[in-house]
């Protein structure tokens, strides 16, 4: 009883602070700023110059500061290095000399530096601002910690941050972290909780510069205020691609540590560029300022992006890239890093609206220019008969030029042929004067180009935002996790893939020009890949056949996995022809689980003759949960088949696991009827093909190790109990199974090598090993084994 209403109280407490908050963004008081990291590059660069400019505009606003740098080092030694950094900031062109000289003067005469490195440190320093605040009769306003360090002291640092800085109550505390946030999923997932121990999540501002360069915080603007002119076009009939583009002239070199572990998809594509991409894709906000729902749109496009695999992506390494990886982390000659420092990767939004419209993110080190850019460009469906130079001849595109390149300023432009867009509010203008040069192919004269009139640096900005205790160009924990839930199988997918050398510059010429053909990216020239003989690893090229032989006295096929899935999908397919043109309709049962997902994949990509128009889809068995949630086999058939081919949606036969309200109540009768459904319409009961996998303990459908598999009797479906969660299942029985026309067992990976030596050798026993009991009375059973589950 007493806990429920001091939970409650605390709740009420919390909701009462969040409520606040913007009041007090705006209350005037003392801010205390403290840079961890205060003397290092990012902070030399930019931090500090941000700092400085946030100093200039807030001087009449009545707030007062004081800035801290924090570092490891002692502070006889590093304050010389600190002022000198300090020194280097400068006002904006507008502020007159004199008056940046005092304000210069002033800034310095606020900081100081501070060594933070112990527990110890850490309470002196709030000591320090609670005694300033005394001496001097200050009110509060907030404290600001920018951790400008290695992401694995975040949660050190964090946690001292709570246990002796945070302010008292009605004074705020924000804590600004950057990029890397973690390395995958998991680690994403870790860093979050354990800062979730220390810091509130309204407290953490996790930074994407991206997001505070004034042409990307201009995207959704310019999209909400054409939106006249954008509706009609911003869909799959219009837009040929939408390439995000972010090219360096510059190596790794110097952050090799760093960099190596990372590489160009982690450092650049997983945040800015996918920042971008949703910002190009997601749907308009109703209330452009609220924050929540410009998150959750964001979100919604997570949830849309088809699931990006190797086929997505190309990869490449500048060629000396290897050697500074050996010098730098001293490593022997022999070392050979993979890590990609070039990749490109299409992504498919899964939305009627983008249906087949590829995004494409590109980004590199040692390419011939430094640029940046996201370009949406439009199908021009004008035939030009004579004059090939008319404009309307020419490519429609809207360009969002983050910088650099042949332009050197940030700018938004539209082709002429497309519309004349509104110039942007606030500090934006037209340009309608400029040198002869040309922007993607195209002369600017061809474009309406409009410009911030002021250029900012992205830190200042958002540094502005912070203080002022905006967070929509922030990072979310949530919004971060589902952009790791989106590369991590990527990565993962890559993790052993060979990059294509490039030697850097525009000595790489056309090398790493690639084709999108269909859902797939590859690289459209041939490269030579010279790689020492004792470097080959894995596989040989020579070895990429089908091999043909028996296994358990049953027929079996065997090659590399890829071979093998083309195998089988072709087989599948020629069993559909021939149940097509014998009676008119296929009748397929399929698995669900991972094992197959190769397969459907390959079917739906390749397999663009498949007579899905008369083929029904049926389950072989299926988890007794909603069929909306992941662990539904369905779901899963349906994600990764149904939805990218055209079969009809009375031709899709998911099993009744939800009845009533319910799931799998026997009472409900559910197998029972899946059982009338098969009987009604599958000629004999007989699928034409039966595609089943193997678990580890030689369970196949959802039948398993002593769950009297043999005793369904002449049923074909039957609810059966599985001895991992969940828990309950519905299946076909070995009697469906062994009705069928074709089965077959699709087997991979070195994990089943045990498992395929065993039941080589165990006789017929359903009950120990579930899929020794398939026996097609009439039917044909082929085992399909990839050479890592036969040969280990
Ligand atoms: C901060 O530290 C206190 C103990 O000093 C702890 O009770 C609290 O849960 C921590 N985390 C947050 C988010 O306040
Ligand atoms: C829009 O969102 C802001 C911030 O959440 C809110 O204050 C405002 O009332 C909203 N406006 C409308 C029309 O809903
Ligand atoms: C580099 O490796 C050599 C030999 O393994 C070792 O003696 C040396 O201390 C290493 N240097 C650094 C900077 O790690
Ligand atoms: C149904 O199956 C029987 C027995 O295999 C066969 O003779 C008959 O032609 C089939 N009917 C159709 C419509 O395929």
């Amino acid at each position: 009883m007493f806990a429920t209403v001091l939970l409650l109280l605390v709740t009420l407490c919390a909701q009462g602070g969040n409520g606040k908050e913007e009041q007090e963004a705006q209350r005037l008081g003392h801010v205390s700023v403290v840079i961890v990291g205060g003397t290092g590059d990012l902070a030399k660069k930019y931090l500090w110059q941000g700092f400085f400019q946030l100093y200039t505009n807030q001087v009449s606003s009545g707030n007062t500061f004081s800035f801290y740098g924090g570092g490891l080092s002692p502070a006889d030694q590093a304050i010389p290095v600190f002022f000198e950094i300090l020194k280097g900031v400068s006002c904006n062109k507008d502020v007159p000399v004199e008056r940046c000289a005092l304000l210069k003067e002033q800034f310095l005469r606020l900081a100081q530096y501070r060594q933070l490195k112990t527990p110890e440190d850490y309470q002196d320093l709030a000591k320090h601002i609670e005694q300033q605040l005394k001496e001097e009769g200050m009110v509060e306003a907030g404290r600001l910690f920018y951790l400008s360090v290695p992401a694995f002291a975040y949660a050190d640092i964090a946690d001292k941050v709570n246990s002796s800085c945070r302010p008292a109550s009605g004074v705020w505390l924000r804590v600004v972290l950057e990029k890397p946030f973690g390395h995958d999923f998991r680690s994403a997932q870790i860093l979050a909780s354990q800062l979730g121990n220390s810091l509130k999540d309204e407290e953490m501002y996790r930074i994407d510069h991206y997001l505070g360069k004034q042409v990307v915080s201009k995207i959704l603007p310019f999209r909400i205020q054409n939106k006249k002119f954008l509706d009609p076009i911003w869909n799959k009939y219009h837009i040929e691609r939408v390439e995000i583009v972010l090219k360096e002239t510059l190596d790794a070199k110097g952050r090799i540590p760093f960099y190596d572990q990372y590489g160009v998809i982690r450092d650049v594509l997983q945040n800015h560029l996918t920042e971008v991409m949703t910002l190009l894709t997601m749907r308009l906000p109703v209330n452009q300022s609220s924050n929540e729902e410009v998150l959750r749109n964001k979100l919604k496009i997570f949830r849309s992006l088809q699931p990006l695999g190797k086929n997505q992506a190309v990869i490449g390494q500048y060629q000396a890239y290897n050697n500074e990886v050996q010098e730098e982390l001293n490593k022997t000659k022999e070392y050979l890093s993979l890590t990609p420092t070039f990749a490109a990767v299409m992504a498919h939004i899964d939305m009627a609206q983008y249906d087949g419209v590829p995004v494409v993110l590109i980004s590199g080190k040692k390419l011939d220019e430094r640029v940046g850019y996201a370009r949406v460009l439009f199908k021009n469906d004008i035939f030009c008969v004579q004059n090939h130079n008319s404009v309307h001849c020419k490519p429609k595109q809207v360009i969002f030029y983050f910088g650099h390149g042949s332009l050197q300023y940030p700018a938004i432009l539209v082709t002429k042929n497309l519309f004349k867009p509104v110039v942007m509010d606030g500090e934006w203008k037209e340009v309608t004067e400029h040198k002869d040069v040309s922007v993607l192919g195209l002369p600017i004269s061809d474009y309406y180009v409009q410009a911030p009139t002021v250029q900012r640096e992205a830190y200042s900005e958002l540094i502005a935002q912070i203080f002022s205790g905006r967070k929509d160009s922030f990072i979310s924990a949530e919004h971060l996790l589902a952009s790791w839930g989106l590369w991590t199988p990527l990565l993962d997918s890559l993790s052993s893939s060979y990059p294509r050398i490039y030697p850097g510059g525009a000595d790489n010429a056309n090398l790493l020009d690639f084709r999108l053909r269909g859902k797939e990216i590859s690289y459209a020239n041939e490269a030579v890949v010279i790689i020492a003989p004792d470097q080959m690893g894995g596989p040989s090229t020579d070895g990429f056949q089908v091999m043909q032989g028996k296994y358990r006295s049953a027929d079996m096929v065997s090659a590399w996995t890829e071979e093998l899935v083309e195998r089988l999908a072709a087989d599948v397919q020629a069993a559909a022809e021939a149940a097509v043109s014998e009676g008119g309709t296929f009748h397929l049962a399929l698995s669900g689980g991972s094992t197959p997902l190769a397969l459907f994949h390959r079917l739906a990509l390749y397999h663009f003759s498949f007579p899905w128009r008369d083929t029904h889809v049926w389950m072989v068995d299926e988890r007794c949960v909603p069929l909306t949630e992941s662990e539904s086999n369905f779901r899963n058939v349906h994600d990764h088949l149904l939805q990218h081919v055209r079969i009809p949606y009375y031709n899709i036969h998911p099993m009744p696991v939800q009845l009533n309200q319910r799931l799998c109540v026997e009472e409900d009768g559910g197998a029972l009827l899946y059982e009338r459904e098969v009987n009604k319409l599958v000629n004999g009961s007989s699928f034409h093909f039966v595609l089943l996998g193997v678990g580890y303990d030689g369970h196949t459908a959802s039948l398993f190790p002593g769950g009297k598999v043999d005793g369904h009797g002449d049923s074909l479906v039957a609810f059966t109990e599985s001895p991992a969660k969940p828990h309950q299942r519905m299946s076909l029985t070995l009697g469906a199974i062994n009705r069928a026309h074709k089965v077959a067992v699709l087997v991979m990976g070195k994990g089943k090598h045990e498992l395929i030596t065993q039941l080589s050798r165990v006789k017929d026993n359903p009950d120990k090993w579930p899929v020794t009991g398939i026996r097609p009375a009439n039917g044909r059973l082929v085992w399909y084994i990839d050479y890592d589950a036969l040969l280990g």
